[in-house]
Protein backbone atom coordinates (compact mmCIF):
# COMPACT_ATOMS: atom_id res chain seq x y z
CA UNK A 1 0.00 0.00 0.00
CA UNK A 2 1.07 3.44 -0.65
CA UNK A 3 2.42 5.89 2.35
CA UNK A 4 0.06 8.41 1.59
CA UNK A 5 -2.85 6.03 1.59
CA UNK A 6 -1.80 4.42 5.29
CA UNK A 7 -1.42 8.00 6.59
CA UNK A 8 -5.15 8.90 5.45
CA UNK A 9 -6.30 5.87 6.48
CA UNK A 10 -4.77 6.29 9.72
CA UNK A 11 -6.21 9.90 9.97
CA UNK A 12 -9.75 8.93 8.98
CA UNK A 13 -9.74 5.45 11.76
CA UNK A 14 -8.46 8.29 14.24
CA UNK A 15 -10.71 10.88 13.93
CA UNK A 16 -13.90 8.35 13.01
CA UNK A 17 -12.57 6.64 16.79
CA UNK A 18 -12.34 10.09 19.11
CA UNK A 19 -15.74 10.75 17.61
CA UNK A 20 -17.48 7.71 18.76
CA UNK A 21 -15.69 7.64 21.94
CA UNK A 22 -16.56 11.54 22.13
CA UNK A 23 -20.30 11.60 21.53
CA UNK A 24 -20.96 7.77 23.39
CA UNK A 25 -18.85 8.75 26.51
CA UNK A 26 -17.36 12.03 26.69
CA UNK A 27 -14.88 14.55 25.07
CA UNK A 28 -11.95 13.23 27.03
CA UNK A 29 -12.07 9.68 26.36
CA UNK A 30 -12.59 11.10 22.97
CA UNK A 31 -9.47 13.01 22.32
CA UNK A 32 -7.97 10.15 24.27
CA UNK A 33 -8.71 7.27 21.99
CA UNK A 34 -7.91 9.47 19.19
CA UNK A 35 -4.73 10.53 20.37
CA UNK A 36 -3.84 6.58 21.12
CA UNK A 37 -5.00 5.33 17.66
CA UNK A 38 -2.65 8.41 16.14
CA UNK A 39 0.57 8.06 18.21
CA UNK A 40 0.25 4.11 17.87
CA UNK A 41 -0.68 4.14 14.40
CA UNK A 42 1.50 6.43 13.40
CA UNK A 43 4.49 4.67 14.97
CA UNK A 44 3.58 1.64 13.25
CA UNK A 45 3.49 3.38 9.68
CA UNK A 46 6.27 4.96 10.69
CA UNK A 47 8.06 2.00 11.21
CA UNK A 48 7.05 -0.03 8.35
CA UNK A 49 7.85 3.05 6.20
CA UNK A 50 11.42 2.45 7.44
CA UNK A 51 11.27 -1.17 7.15
CA UNK A 52 10.00 -0.59 3.43
CA UNK A 53 13.06 1.82 2.63
CA UNK A 54 15.15 -0.83 3.74
CA UNK A 55 14.01 -3.42 2.03
CA UNK A 56 16.72 -3.22 -1.12
CA UNK A 57 18.76 -4.92 2.37
CA UNK A 58 16.57 -7.41 2.75
CA UNK A 59 17.49 -11.03 2.29
CA UNK A 60 14.27 -13.12 3.10
CA UNK A 61 10.72 -12.20 2.01
CA UNK A 62 9.51 -14.39 5.80
CA UNK A 63 11.88 -12.25 8.17
CA UNK A 64 10.35 -9.13 6.54
CA UNK A 65 6.75 -10.13 7.44
CA UNK A 66 7.74 -11.81 10.70
CA UNK A 67 9.65 -8.04 11.95
CA UNK A 68 6.47 -6.03 9.86
CA UNK A 69 3.70 -8.53 11.96
CA UNK A 70 6.38 -8.29 15.33
CA UNK A 71 6.51 -4.17 14.83
CA UNK A 72 2.79 -3.99 14.93
CA UNK A 73 1.98 -6.15 17.13
CA UNK A 74 4.36 -4.99 19.73
CA UNK A 75 3.78 -1.54 19.58
CA UNK A 76 -0.53 -1.83 19.52
CA UNK A 77 0.45 -3.89 22.94
CA UNK A 78 2.94 -0.46 23.95
CA UNK A 79 0.32 1.52 23.08
CA UNK A 80 -2.84 -0.40 24.53
CA UNK A 81 -0.61 -0.91 27.96
CA UNK A 82 0.05 3.23 28.16
CA UNK A 83 -3.21 3.50 27.50
CA UNK A 84 -4.49 1.29 30.61
CA UNK A 85 -2.28 2.81 32.57
CA UNK A 86 -3.95 6.56 31.74
CA UNK A 87 -7.29 4.84 32.46
CA UNK A 88 -6.46 3.82 35.91
CA UNK A 89 -7.36 0.31 34.85
CA UNK A 90 -7.29 -2.10 37.84
CA UNK A 91 -4.17 -4.64 37.57
CA UNK A 92 -6.53 -7.17 36.91
CA UNK A 93 -7.97 -5.84 34.04
CA UNK A 94 -4.73 -4.55 32.82
CA UNK A 95 -3.83 -8.37 32.59
CA UNK A 96 -6.54 -9.54 31.32
CA UNK A 97 -5.97 -7.24 27.94
CA UNK A 98 -2.14 -7.70 27.79
CA UNK A 99 -3.05 -11.38 27.41
CA UNK A 100 -5.55 -10.95 24.98
CA UNK A 101 -3.11 -8.35 23.10
CA UNK A 102 -0.57 -10.73 23.32
CA UNK A 103 -2.66 -13.97 22.12
CA UNK A 104 -4.34 -11.53 19.76
CA UNK A 105 -0.26 -11.24 18.06
CA UNK A 106 -0.13 -14.92 18.50
CA UNK A 107 -2.39 -15.91 16.23
CA UNK A 108 -1.78 -12.85 13.59
CA UNK A 109 2.20 -14.38 13.48
CA UNK A 110 0.78 -17.99 13.22
CA UNK A 111 -1.54 -17.01 10.30
CA UNK A 112 1.34 -14.76 8.26
CA UNK A 113 4.01 -17.56 8.99
CA UNK A 114 0.80 -20.45 7.88
CA UNK A 115 -0.20 -18.49 4.82
CA UNK A 116 2.94 -17.00 3.45
CA UNK A 117 4.34 -20.68 3.67
CA UNK A 118 2.47 -22.01 -0.04
CA UNK A 119 3.53 -18.13 -1.37
CA UNK A 120 7.57 -18.95 -0.58
CA UNK A 121 7.38 -22.75 -1.80
CA UNK A 122 6.14 -21.77 -4.77
CA UNK A 123 8.77 -18.65 -5.33
CA UNK A 124 11.63 -21.04 -4.37
CA UNK A 125 10.21 -23.51 -7.47
CA UNK A 126 10.18 -20.59 -9.69
CA UNK A 127 13.85 -20.05 -8.33
CA UNK A 128 15.34 -23.23 -8.68
CA UNK A 129 13.89 -23.81 -11.79
CA UNK A 130 15.44 -20.97 -13.55
CA UNK A 131 18.43 -21.58 -11.77
CA UNK A 132 19.07 -24.69 -13.35
CA UNK A 133 18.07 -23.40 -16.72
CA UNK A 134 20.76 -20.46 -16.12
CA UNK A 135 23.22 -23.78 -15.57
CA UNK A 136 22.37 -25.11 -18.81
CA UNK A 137 18.84 -27.41 -18.21
CA UNK A 138 15.45 -27.19 -20.81
CA UNK A 139 13.38 -29.49 -19.44
CA UNK A 140 12.03 -28.23 -15.90
CA UNK A 141 8.98 -28.54 -13.99
CA UNK A 142 7.62 -25.20 -12.68
CA UNK A 143 4.80 -26.51 -11.20
CA UNK A 144 2.84 -23.89 -8.23
CA UNK A 145 0.65 -25.22 -5.81
CA UNK A 146 -1.91 -22.24 -6.41
CA UNK A 147 -3.88 -20.12 -9.40
CA UNK A 148 -2.38 -17.02 -8.40
CA UNK A 149 -0.14 -14.58 -9.43
CA UNK A 150 3.08 -16.91 -8.46
CA UNK A 151 1.24 -19.27 -10.86
CA UNK A 152 1.07 -16.25 -13.61
CA UNK A 153 4.79 -16.25 -12.67
CA UNK A 154 5.67 -19.37 -12.92
CA UNK A 155 3.60 -19.72 -16.72
CA UNK A 156 5.50 -17.03 -18.08
CA UNK A 157 9.06 -18.26 -17.05
CA UNK A 158 7.57 -21.89 -18.32
CA UNK A 159 6.92 -20.08 -21.53
CA UNK A 160 9.81 -18.61 -21.78
CA UNK A 161 12.04 -21.46 -21.20
CA UNK A 162 10.51 -23.63 -23.70
CA UNK A 163 10.97 -20.76 -26.28
CA UNK A 164 14.18 -20.69 -25.49
CA UNK A 165 14.89 -24.25 -26.21
CA UNK A 166 13.18 -24.00 -29.58
CA UNK A 167 15.32 -21.27 -30.55
CA UNK A 168 18.13 -23.01 -29.28
CA UNK A 169 17.12 -26.20 -31.50
CA UNK A 170 16.47 -24.30 -34.46
CA UNK A 171 20.21 -22.50 -34.08
CA UNK A 172 22.17 -25.83 -33.54
CA UNK A 173 19.94 -27.16 -36.99
CA UNK A 174 20.86 -24.14 -38.70
CA UNK A 175 24.31 -24.55 -37.79
CA UNK A 176 24.56 -28.24 -38.65
CA UNK A 177 22.63 -27.57 -42.31
CA UNK A 178 25.31 -24.61 -42.42
CA UNK A 179 28.32 -26.93 -41.80
CA UNK A 180 27.12 -29.76 -44.06
CA UNK A 181 26.49 -27.28 -46.86
CA UNK A 182 30.03 -25.97 -46.17
CA UNK A 183 31.42 -29.75 -46.27
CA UNK A 184 29.34 -30.27 -49.63
CA UNK A 185 30.64 -27.32 -51.28
CA UNK A 186 34.12 -28.06 -50.66
CA UNK A 187 34.01 -31.72 -51.36
CA UNK A 188 32.43 -30.91 -54.93
CA UNK A 189 34.54 -28.17 -55.41
CA UNK A 190 37.73 -30.02 -54.70
CA UNK A 191 37.35 -32.46 -57.22
CA UNK A 192 36.88 -31.29 -60.41
CA UNK A 193 39.74 -28.57 -59.24
CA UNK A 194 41.64 -31.55 -57.97
CA UNK A 195 41.66 -32.70 -61.77
CA UNK A 196 42.39 -29.53 -63.10
CA UNK A 197 45.45 -29.32 -61.30
CA UNK A 198 46.58 -32.51 -62.34
CA UNK A 199 45.47 -31.58 -65.95
CA UNK A 200 47.20 -28.06 -66.12
CA UNK A 201 50.50 -30.05 -64.61
CA UNK A 202 50.33 -32.02 -67.49
CA UNK A 203 50.04 -29.84 -70.25
CA UNK A 204 52.56 -27.76 -68.96
CA UNK A 205 55.28 -30.74 -68.63
CA UNK A 206 56.57 -31.50 -72.10
CA UNK A 207 55.44 -35.21 -71.36
CA UNK A 208 52.64 -35.28 -73.55
CA UNK A 209 51.84 -35.05 -77.41
CA UNK A 210 49.96 -32.55 -79.27
CA UNK A 211 46.81 -34.73 -79.65
CA UNK A 212 46.64 -35.75 -75.72
CA UNK A 213 46.78 -31.95 -74.83
CA UNK A 214 43.55 -30.91 -76.79
CA UNK A 215 42.03 -34.15 -75.11
CA UNK A 216 43.36 -32.72 -71.65
CA UNK A 217 42.06 -28.79 -72.75
CA UNK A 218 38.84 -30.53 -73.60
CA UNK A 219 38.34 -32.10 -70.24
CA UNK A 220 39.53 -29.06 -68.84
CA UNK A 221 36.81 -26.92 -70.02
CA UNK A 222 34.09 -29.63 -68.83
CA UNK A 223 35.35 -29.52 -65.72
CA UNK A 224 35.64 -25.53 -65.28
CA UNK A 225 31.84 -25.91 -67.18
CA UNK A 226 30.26 -28.09 -64.21
CA UNK A 227 32.46 -25.78 -61.86
CA UNK A 228 30.62 -22.58 -63.15
CA UNK A 229 27.01 -24.75 -63.05
CA UNK A 230 27.93 -25.21 -59.27
CA UNK A 231 28.77 -21.79 -58.52
CA UNK A 232 25.68 -20.14 -60.30
CA UNK A 233 23.10 -23.19 -58.45
CA UNK A 234 24.29 -22.26 -55.32
CA UNK A 235 24.40 -18.96 -56.03
CA UNK A 236 21.16 -18.59 -56.67
CA UNK A 237 19.83 -21.20 -54.02
CA UNK A 238 21.70 -19.07 -51.54
CA UNK A 239 19.71 -15.62 -52.75
CA UNK A 240 16.62 -17.80 -52.79
CA UNK A 241 16.83 -18.93 -49.14
CA UNK A 242 17.70 -15.01 -48.17
CA UNK A 243 14.70 -13.98 -50.03
CA UNK A 244 17.29 -11.37 -52.02
CA UNK A 245 15.10 -11.76 -55.32
CA UNK A 246 13.26 -9.58 -57.48
CA UNK A 247 9.89 -11.73 -58.66
CA UNK A 248 8.39 -10.82 -61.24
CA UNK A 249 4.82 -12.40 -60.57
CA UNK A 250 2.48 -12.34 -63.87
CA UNK A 251 0.24 -14.31 -65.32
CA UNK A 252 1.42 -17.33 -66.83
CA UNK A 253 0.10 -19.56 -69.74
CA UNK A 254 1.48 -23.02 -68.14
CA UNK A 255 0.52 -24.14 -72.06
CA UNK A 256 3.14 -22.13 -73.98
CA UNK A 257 5.52 -22.55 -71.02
CA UNK A 258 5.61 -26.29 -70.51
CA UNK A 259 5.70 -26.58 -74.76
CA UNK A 260 8.49 -23.80 -75.02
CA UNK A 261 10.31 -25.45 -72.29
CA UNK A 262 9.89 -29.24 -73.60
CA UNK A 263 11.04 -28.07 -76.92
CA UNK A 264 14.46 -26.47 -75.39
CA UNK A 265 15.22 -29.82 -73.79
CA UNK A 266 13.75 -32.23 -76.72
CA UNK A 267 17.51 -32.85 -77.92
CA UNK A 268 18.66 -34.05 -74.84
CA UNK A 269 16.10 -36.55 -74.53
CA UNK A 270 16.32 -37.37 -78.36
CA UNK A 271 20.05 -38.56 -77.63
CA UNK A 272 18.73 -41.05 -74.97
CA UNK A 273 16.13 -42.11 -77.10
CA UNK A 274 13.59 -40.78 -74.47
CA UNK A 275 10.11 -39.68 -75.78
CA UNK A 276 7.98 -36.50 -73.77
CA UNK A 277 4.83 -35.79 -74.07
CA UNK A 278 3.16 -32.72 -73.05
CA UNK A 279 -0.60 -32.82 -71.61
CA UNK A 280 -1.46 -29.18 -70.72
CA UNK A 281 -5.46 -27.91 -71.87
CA UNK A 282 -5.05 -24.74 -73.33
CA UNK A 283 -7.80 -23.65 -70.97
CA UNK A 284 -6.38 -24.33 -67.99
CA UNK A 285 -6.37 -21.27 -65.70
CA UNK A 286 -3.14 -18.94 -65.90
CA UNK A 287 -0.97 -19.55 -63.12
CA UNK A 288 0.21 -15.88 -60.85
CA UNK A 289 3.93 -17.03 -61.30
CA UNK A 290 7.53 -15.27 -61.97
CA UNK A 291 8.09 -17.38 -65.39
CA UNK A 292 11.53 -17.25 -65.58
CA UNK A 293 12.11 -19.23 -62.15
CA UNK A 294 8.71 -21.21 -63.45
CA UNK A 295 11.00 -22.49 -66.19
CA UNK A 296 14.19 -22.98 -64.10
CA UNK A 297 11.39 -25.37 -61.91
CA UNK A 298 10.37 -27.08 -65.21
CA UNK A 299 13.66 -27.25 -66.49
CA UNK A 300 15.40 -29.18 -63.46
CA UNK A 301 12.51 -31.69 -63.09
CA UNK A 302 12.74 -32.27 -67.27
CA UNK A 303 16.38 -32.48 -66.65
CA UNK A 304 16.02 -35.27 -63.45
CA UNK A 305 13.35 -37.10 -65.59
CA UNK A 306 15.33 -37.56 -68.45
CA UNK A 307 18.97 -38.44 -66.19
CA UNK A 308 16.86 -40.86 -64.26
CA UNK A 309 15.10 -42.96 -67.42
CA UNK A 310 16.69 -45.85 -69.37
CA UNK A 311 16.90 -45.22 -73.26
CA UNK A 312 13.06 -45.53 -75.39
CA UNK A 313 11.73 -44.84 -71.79
CA UNK A 314 8.88 -41.69 -71.65
CA UNK A 315 8.70 -38.46 -69.86
CA UNK A 316 5.24 -36.73 -69.53
CA UNK A 317 4.69 -33.31 -68.17
CA UNK A 318 1.06 -32.38 -67.59
CA UNK A 319 -0.92 -29.53 -65.85
CA UNK A 320 -4.47 -29.79 -64.13
CA UNK A 321 -6.27 -27.27 -62.26
CA UNK A 322 -7.09 -28.34 -58.17
CA UNK A 323 -9.66 -26.20 -56.85
CA UNK A 324 -7.77 -23.14 -55.65
CA UNK A 325 -4.87 -22.96 -58.21
CA UNK A 326 -2.98 -25.16 -60.53
CA UNK A 327 -0.85 -28.24 -60.50
CA UNK A 328 1.90 -29.48 -62.67
CA UNK A 329 3.20 -32.97 -62.72
CA UNK A 330 6.60 -34.23 -64.69
CA UNK A 331 6.24 -37.83 -64.80
CA UNK A 332 8.72 -40.59 -65.98
CA UNK A 333 8.93 -44.23 -66.49
CA UNK A 334 12.55 -44.47 -65.04
CA UNK A 335 14.26 -46.26 -61.88
CA UNK A 336 12.14 -44.59 -59.47
CA UNK A 337 13.08 -42.97 -55.81
CA UNK A 338 13.72 -45.33 -52.69
CA UNK A 339 11.64 -43.98 -49.19
CA UNK A 340 15.02 -42.64 -47.98
CA UNK A 341 15.49 -40.74 -51.19
CA UNK A 342 12.08 -39.41 -51.35
CA UNK A 343 12.51 -37.80 -47.39
CA UNK A 344 16.10 -36.04 -48.46
CA UNK A 345 15.92 -35.30 -52.24
CA UNK A 346 14.96 -31.58 -51.65
CA UNK A 347 17.95 -30.88 -49.34
CA UNK A 348 20.39 -29.61 -50.78
CA UNK A 349 23.51 -31.66 -51.98
CA UNK A 350 21.40 -34.68 -51.02
CA UNK A 351 22.21 -37.22 -54.85
CA UNK A 352 20.14 -40.31 -54.49
CA UNK A 353 20.96 -43.65 -55.46
CA UNK A 354 23.95 -45.97 -55.31
CA UNK A 355 27.22 -45.02 -56.43
CA UNK A 356 26.64 -45.53 -60.21
CA UNK A 357 23.31 -43.23 -59.88
CA UNK A 358 25.62 -40.54 -58.33
CA UNK A 359 28.12 -40.55 -61.05
CA UNK A 360 25.93 -39.48 -63.60
CA UNK A 361 26.37 -36.27 -62.66
CA UNK A 362 24.87 -33.29 -60.91
CA UNK A 363 25.35 -31.41 -57.45
CA UNK A 364 22.34 -32.39 -55.65
CA UNK A 365 21.24 -28.48 -55.84
CA UNK A 366 18.00 -28.79 -58.37
CA UNK A 367 15.47 -30.04 -56.32
CA UNK A 368 16.11 -28.03 -53.69
CA UNK A 369 16.36 -24.68 -56.13
CA UNK A 370 12.59 -26.18 -57.39
CA UNK A 371 11.49 -26.33 -53.25
CA UNK A 372 12.74 -22.79 -52.85
CA UNK A 373 11.11 -21.55 -56.05
CA UNK A 374 7.77 -23.12 -55.47
CA UNK A 375 7.56 -22.33 -52.04
CA UNK A 376 8.25 -18.86 -53.03
CA UNK A 377 5.40 -18.88 -55.25
CA UNK A 378 2.82 -19.73 -52.08
CA UNK A 379 3.09 -23.48 -53.56
CA UNK A 380 4.27 -26.93 -52.27
CA UNK A 381 6.34 -29.56 -53.99
CA UNK A 382 6.35 -33.56 -53.54
CA UNK A 383 6.53 -36.88 -54.81
CA UNK A 384 3.20 -38.37 -55.65
CA UNK A 385 2.76 -42.02 -55.34
CA UNK A 386 3.41 -43.64 -58.51
CA UNK A 387 3.55 -47.70 -58.94
CA UNK A 388 6.55 -47.18 -61.65
CA UNK A 389 8.91 -44.35 -62.41
CA UNK A 390 8.57 -41.05 -61.05
CA UNK A 391 5.90 -38.40 -60.37
CA UNK A 392 7.12 -35.22 -58.97
CA UNK A 393 3.55 -32.56 -58.80
CA UNK A 394 4.11 -28.63 -57.88
CA UNK A 395 1.40 -26.52 -56.85
CA UNK A 396 1.01 -22.83 -58.04
CA UNK A 397 -1.32 -19.91 -57.24
CA UNK A 398 -3.55 -19.08 -59.68
CA UNK A 399 -3.27 -15.61 -61.35
N1 LIG B 1 13.04 -38.27 -61.77
C1 LIG B 1 13.82 -38.87 -60.86
N2 LIG B 1 13.96 -40.21 -60.83
C2 LIG B 1 14.75 -40.82 -59.91
N3 LIG B 1 15.45 -40.14 -58.99
C3 LIG B 1 15.37 -38.82 -58.97
C4 LIG B 1 14.56 -38.10 -59.91
N4 LIG B 1 14.66 -36.77 -59.62
C5 LIG B 1 15.51 -36.68 -58.57
N5 LIG B 1 15.94 -37.88 -58.18
C6 LIG B 1 16.85 -38.17 -57.06
O1 LIG B 1 16.92 -37.04 -56.23
C7 LIG B 1 18.26 -36.60 -56.11
C8 LIG B 1 18.30 -35.09 -56.00
O2 LIG B 1 17.88 -34.49 -57.19
P1 LIG B 1 18.42 -33.05 -57.56
O3 LIG B 1 17.76 -32.62 -58.81
O4 LIG B 1 18.27 -32.20 -56.37
O5 LIG B 1 19.97 -33.28 -57.77
P2 LIG B 1 20.75 -33.84 -59.02
O6 LIG B 1 19.82 -34.02 -60.15
O7 LIG B 1 21.51 -35.02 -58.55
O8 LIG B 1 21.76 -32.66 -59.31
P3 LIG B 1 21.45 -31.25 -60.02
O9 LIG B 1 19.97 -31.17 -60.15
O10 LIG B 1 22.04 -30.25 -59.11
O11 LIG B 1 22.10 -31.31 -61.33
C9 LIG B 1 18.95 -37.11 -57.34
O12 LIG B 1 20.32 -37.30 -57.10
C10 LIG B 1 18.24 -38.44 -57.56
O13 LIG B 1 18.79 -39.45 -56.76
MG1 LIG C 1 18.55 -32.39 -60.76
Amino acid sequence: MRTWAGIAGLLLASVAGGLLFGVVYSSHDGLLMGAYMLVCGGSVVATVEVLKRQRGRARSLARQLATGVAVSVGLTTVGVGVIALLMFVSPHDGLVMAVLLIFAGALGAYAVAALSRGPLDDLRVVRDGLRAVGEGRRTVRLETGAQDELAELAEAARRMVDQLAQGESERDAADRGRRDLVAAVSHDLRTPLTSLRLLSEAIESDLVDAETRRDYVEQMSLHIRSLSALVEDLFELSRLEAGDIHWSLQRVALDELVCETVEAMRAQADLKRINVATAVPADLARAWADPERLQRVLFNLIQNAIRHTPADGSVTVMAEPNGTGVEVEVADTGEGLGDQDRDRAFEPFYRGGNGGARSRGGSGLGLAICRAIVEAHGGRIWFADAPSGTRVRFSLPAA
